[in-house]
């Protein structure tokens, strides 16, 4: 009985730390987007546009950047769908776009990098 207890609790340990390992994943992985990217509300665009307000934006719609005119004219939104279809294969996803980034093949890595993308761009 003391052992299904200690397992039980481990589950539970297990579950709880979940999210957290996947956002320290996402934080390592975000070390590669660093490059091009910023993330806080009003900091200017470096080689890429600022990522805050990611979530339920427009693709191409932050006013001041330019983008090609192939993630323009996308009429695609981004949100839990089609970030993670972009971030695995952006040229597949979008052809055409500038971003000079080969994607993420690794769902592990790729999970991480949403959940932590939806907490620093909020
Ligand atoms: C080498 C620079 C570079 C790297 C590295 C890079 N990006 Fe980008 N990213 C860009 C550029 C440039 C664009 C705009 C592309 C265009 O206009 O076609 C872009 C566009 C985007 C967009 C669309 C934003 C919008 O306003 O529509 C998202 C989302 C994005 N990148 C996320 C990421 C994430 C997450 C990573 C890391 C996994 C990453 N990028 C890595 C340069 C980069």
């Amino acid at each position: 009985m003391i052992r299904v207890g200690s397992l039980l609790s481990l589950f539970c340990l297990a579950l709880a730390a979940a999210p957290a390992a996947a956002a320290m994943v996402g934080a390592s992985v975000f070390d590669r987007c660093k490059v091009c990217h910023t993330v806080a509300a009003g900091a200017p665009s470096t080689v890429g546009p600022n990522l805050h307000g990611v979530f339920g934006r427009k693709a191409g719609s932050l006013a001041g950047f330019a983008y090609s005119p192939a993630m323009k004219h996308s009429s695609i939104v981004w949100n839990d769908d089609t970030l993670p279809k972009f971030l695995r294969d952006p040229q597949k996803f979008i052809p055409g776009n500038r971003m000079g980034f080969p994607g993420i093949s690794d769902e592990r890595q790729l999970a991480g990098l949403l959940t932590y993308l939806k907490q620093v761009t909020q």
